[in-house]
């Protein structure tokens, strides 16, 4: 039995929209759905013509060649990203309204609002400094830089230019970094001297000059964030604040062809290397205006707080470009959400009067655990809508969030997507619903997917299924893996001809509805994060007493997930829990602490096919105690299995 199918339960809540809701929401009836469904390439076109301003309209709205994943969107078209996000907002005077409240994490620091214009004047000169610098149209940059309103203005400067960004998440190692730097070809690297986690000042600065070690990079940008000491390279290092001094305050903005390349964005696929995932312009752009419009029904009395940090995909259209499109106030925090007490968010959400609250259920799991004392001392009353991304979530954290965080007043949007997808694209809409515990909801107006068998035949209502995305492909999906165009094929294009593959598994439910299960290979979703066994496994290997290991991951509380080692050591070794931490800084080095191993096991062996292929779905099986481990027998080494079992404290 394929492992994505699941027991077809039946649903116990089921909400529909107030009517409340209904009266304010943008969406309250079918008619967008029709409206996409009866043709999406028009539906899009039409909200493309009505969400962005383009120096040039474009010649095709869709264009698909002969391969399926030789689509187009916007053919022709010019468009520039930083343009539609600040430049039309002033010119349509709308300088002064508010577009980021920003709040440091020391609680003796003061929050710090930029408008539009503000943001306007600080990205034209940091855009001017990087032209002098030498970045151009189609130039990568690279930004490592925590939650602070530089991540923002360094995306949109880069933007600005027609250059292409690629951000990598500030808790990635200086390794990562140059990984992700050595592949993208970066001229430049925007970083900072260091930022604030639970009250303390972290160098970044010393994890950047890995990252700067790559021979692409010529000049890096610091932001000075703390008072860190930092190491300091006369050649190419550069501060964020001198620069912006001298720098001309006008920078002409570069319109590039729709489907230029606005992001490069590194996520785990199923081998050892990060892969690229590459971002139109004008496609991406269009699916980050409507689906933070919709999703959120956001207008302008609110305020938005999306929780991701901007290294992950969440935070690049719902706490950047979405909100930003659209001339929308958004919140961003730069710190940990227990500091210095677990109400720290809910302060935050009561303080700047929050009206939208966009998180994951892996933190939503996180404060169920720490108590219903901590929101209960906070006026929460201000919020209107709150959503969900990232992991299916559970009855209990659903329920928790719209009792607890919602009063029971709020939809709850559970959105669906992925990096590749650069835009929701299953959840209900608040105007529309239905909001129903585990049900992502309903397909965005203007896409279709599917759920398909192994035999990509399509699969009936309540059974399980592989989720599968139908022509025309929505305007935010990827258009590439950054030069590996085999990876590309291989990995989303190859299992159902035709369709863009999800590697998810869902099942299609009452009131045209998905259920998301998870992933079907072999990424896990580590609070939120997505990882890959293999690149785990590359970086424990390179370890220099490990001869091999297999990372599967375990069922947890509050993570959802998290990886579990079985490493096999070199002759020489011996197993200890000294060897087990260096170990897991060794994991810390290469990737960093997201992907650390919740457990390492020292084994003599794993299961293995015949022809030497780890079996890992034994392993899964043997952590969650799983009665049935399937077919043994084909094993090379069924003997081992007994072993892991005492190892693992097996109880089946
Ligand atoms: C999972 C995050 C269930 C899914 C935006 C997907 C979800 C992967 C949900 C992408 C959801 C995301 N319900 N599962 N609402 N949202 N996923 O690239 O397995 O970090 O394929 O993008 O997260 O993770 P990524």
């Amino acid at each position: 039995m394929a492992k994505w199918v699941v027991e077809d339960r039946k649903v116990k809540h089921v909400y529909w929209p107030s009517d409340a809701m209904k009266k304010r929401a943008w969406i309250s009836d079918e008619s967008f759905y029709r409206e996409g469904q009866k043709d999406p390439v028009k539906f899009w076109e039409k909200r493309a013509s009505e969400a962005l301003d383009w120096k040039k309209k474009w010649k095709h709205a869709y264009q698909q060649g002969k391969k399926p994943w030789q689509f187009k969107w916007f053919v022709g078209a010019e468009i520039n990203a930083c343009y539609n996000a600040l430049d039309r907002h002033i010119k349509a005077g709308s300088g002064d309204r508010e577009a980021i409240v920003w709040v440091p994490e020391p609680t003796d620091d003061k929050p710090k609002t930029y408008t539009y214009k503000m943001l306007y004047d600080e990205v034209n000169r940091l855009a001017s400094a990087m032209k002098k610098l030498g970045v151009r149209k189609g130039d990568r940059v690279s930004i490592y830089l925590p939650m602070i309103p530089e991540v923002v203005i360094s995306m949109l400067a880069t933007s600005r230019l027609g250059a292409i960004h690629s951000v990598c998440f500030s808790a990635f190692s200086g390794e990562s970094l140059r990984d992700r730097v050595d592949d993208a070809n970066s001229k430049l690297i925007i970083t900072a001297d260091g930022y604030y986690r639970r009250g303390k000042p972290l160098d970044l600065k010393k994890n950047a000059d890995i990252g700067a070690s790559a021979p692409s990079v010529k000049h890096v940008i610091v932001v000075k964030r703390t008072r860190l000491d930092v190491a300091w390279n006369k050649k190419k290092d550069l501060w964020y604040h001198e620069l912006l001094k001298k720098a001309d305050k006008y920078c002409e903005p570069t319109f590039v062809e729709s489907n230029e390349k606005l992001f490069l964005l590194y996520t785990s696929g199923t081998t050892g290397k990060p892969k690229g995932i590459v971002h139109d312009t004008g496609g991406y752009l269009t699916q980050a205006y409507w689906t933070t419009k919709l999703d959120f029904d956001l207008h302008d009395s609110d305020l938005f707080w999306c929780t991701a940090d901007v290294g992950w995909v969440t935070g690049h259209t719902y706490g950047c470009y979405g909100p930003l499109l659209l001339g929308a106030r958004m919140l961003m925090f730069e710190g940990a959400p227990d500091y210095p007490d677990p109400g720290r968010w809910w302060k935050i959400v009561a303080d700047h009067k929050v009206t939208v609250f966009y998180t994951a259920p892996t933190a939503i799991r996180m404060f169920i655990k720490f108590g219903d004392q901590w929101p209960e001392k906070y006026d929460l009353s201000t919020l209107r809508i709150l959503g969900t991304v990232g992991e299916p979530i559970d009855v209990e954290a659903w329920m928790w969030y719209f009792r607890k965080i919602g009063g029971g007043r709020c939809p709850v949007i559970d959105t669906w997507w992925q990096t590749e997808t650069g835009g929701t694209l299953i959840n209900s809409l608040p105007g529309v619903g239905p909001f129903i515990p585990t049900v992502s909801g309903r397909m965005f107006p203007g896409t279709h997917h599917i759920l398909l068998d192994e035999d990509g035949d399509e699969v009936k209502m309540g059974q399980g299924g592989y989720l599968a995305q139908v022509p025309p492909f929505a305007p935010g999906m990827l258009r590439g893996v950054y030069r590996n165009e085999k990876k590309y094929i291989d990995t989303y294009w190859s299992r159902f001809p035709g369709y863009y593959d999800t590697s998810d598994g869902a099942v299609m439910r009452e009131y045209e509805t998905i259920r998301v299960t998870g992933r079907v290979d072999d990424t896990m979703k580590v609070a939120g994060h997505r990882l890959s066994t293999a690149e785990l496994e590359n970086a424990i290997n390179k370890h220099k007493l490990v001869r091999e290991s297999a990372v599967v991951p375990k069922p947890h509380e509050i993570k959802g997930e998290v990886p579990v080692a079985f490493v096999l050591l070199k002759g020489q070794a011996k197993a200890s829990d000294a060897l087990k931490q260096e170990i897991v800084k060794h994991v810390d080095k290469m990737i960093g602490p997201t992907a650390r191993p919740g457990e390492i096991y020292f084994v003599e062996d794993v299961p293995k096919t015949r022809s030497g292929k780890i079996m890992r779905r034994i392993l899964r099986g043997l952590l969650k105690n799983d009665k049935d481990l399937g077919n043994l027998t084909t094993l090379m080494n069924p003997e081992c299995v007994e072993v892991l079992k005492k190892i693992v404290g097996y109880k089946a």
